[in-house]
């Protein structure tokens, strides 16, 4: 696996394969990786020619400096698991070469409500900054297919927008979201809960799977109420948000004659790490 830290080598690298129109697959990440990552880059394998994935803790998206500051890094371990799972290239940029100087990034597209409910109302910039990063990372990259965990959900369906607005350069694919065997959804931050929090975590998945087996027998606000009240039945949960939105727009729905299909999404602060997770409804 090739293991390239500047803009220029990248590109560099990539030139020849561009030039042969192969199936470029590439798959962003934070590092710190662990199966759900894994499971990205053998999907690009399966469907491309060769696989990059990028390893950058982006600090324009992290609202909160502590969380960015206590983000784990651990790049050659990173690296070794990337080896193993056959992946081609490894870019892995320092700040200074993605953001030179201290130039402000700018961003002059409109996501209408897409990038403001849920996250991007608790996170504010979060969504600014992931767009500006993927943009960048898609310019360096080019890539003909992308691979994002549906685990982020609102992040996958921004991301879509972004590509729509560039005029879909880039072939978006979703890929379910891996768990741990209680049903906790893979993060890297989940590595921050202490081994108490870590037994109680599955509630979140729990509560997400009664709340689709419930499904239509209750009223939609019913059903909400009744899902902020159980996560918070164990005391060491707090629900910042719990939302049972449309796919595609991500709006709250009032009720169940929606159009369109539907998908649960929270975020919860389990002691003060915040976990994020989603089903999808009815499909
Ligand atoms: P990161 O949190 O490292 O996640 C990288 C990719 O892995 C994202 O597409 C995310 O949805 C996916 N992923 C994480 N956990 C997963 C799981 N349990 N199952 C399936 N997929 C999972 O998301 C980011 O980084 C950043 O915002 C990024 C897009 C790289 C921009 O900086």
């Amino acid at each position: 696996m090739k293991q390239i830290t500047t803009i220029k080598e990248a590109k560099q690298w990539l030139k020849s394969y561009q030039k042969k129109s192969l199936k470029i697959g590439f798959v962003p990440t934070m590092g710190a990786l662990h199966e759900g990552h894994l499971r990205l880059i053998s999907q690009s394998r399966a469907e491309n020619d060769i696989t990059i994935c990028s390893i950058f803790v982006n600090p324009i998206q992290f609202n909160n400096p502590e969380d960015l500051a206590k983000y784990p890094r651990n790049v050659a371990q990173d690296a070794r698991l990337l080896k193993n799972s056959g992946c081609d290239m490894l870019f892995s940029p320092t700040v200074e070469e993605m953001y030179p100087g201290d130039k402000q990034e700018n961003l002059e597209m409109d996501f209408g409500m897409l990038d403001k409910v849920m996250e991007g109302k608790f996170r504010p910039g979060h969504f600014k900054g992931v767009v500006i990063v993927v943009r960048k990372l898609f310019n360096i990259i080019a890539p003909t297919h992308a691979y994002f965990g549906k685990k982020d959900y609102q992040q996958l369906m921004v991301i879509r927008r972004m590509n729509e607005l560039l005029g879909h350069k880039v072939k978006i694919v979703a890929c379910e979201t891996v768990r741990e065997d209680d049903g906790l959804a893979m993060s890297s931050r989940n590595l921050r809960l202490t081994i108490g929090e870590r037994q109680v975590a599955r509630r979140i998945f729990e509560v997400l799977c009664k709340v689709r087996e419930k499904g239509t027998k209750t009223p939609v606000w019913e059903l909400r109420e009744w899902a902020i009240k159980k996560i918070q039945e164990d005391s060491s949960f707090r629900v910042e948000y719990f939302e049972i939105a449309d796919r595609e727009t991500l709006m709250p729905v009032e009720s169940w004659g929606h159009k369109n299909q539907v998908v649960a999404l929270t975020a919860v602060f389990l002691g003060d790490v915040r976990l994020i997770d989603n089903v999808e409804l009815f499909s």
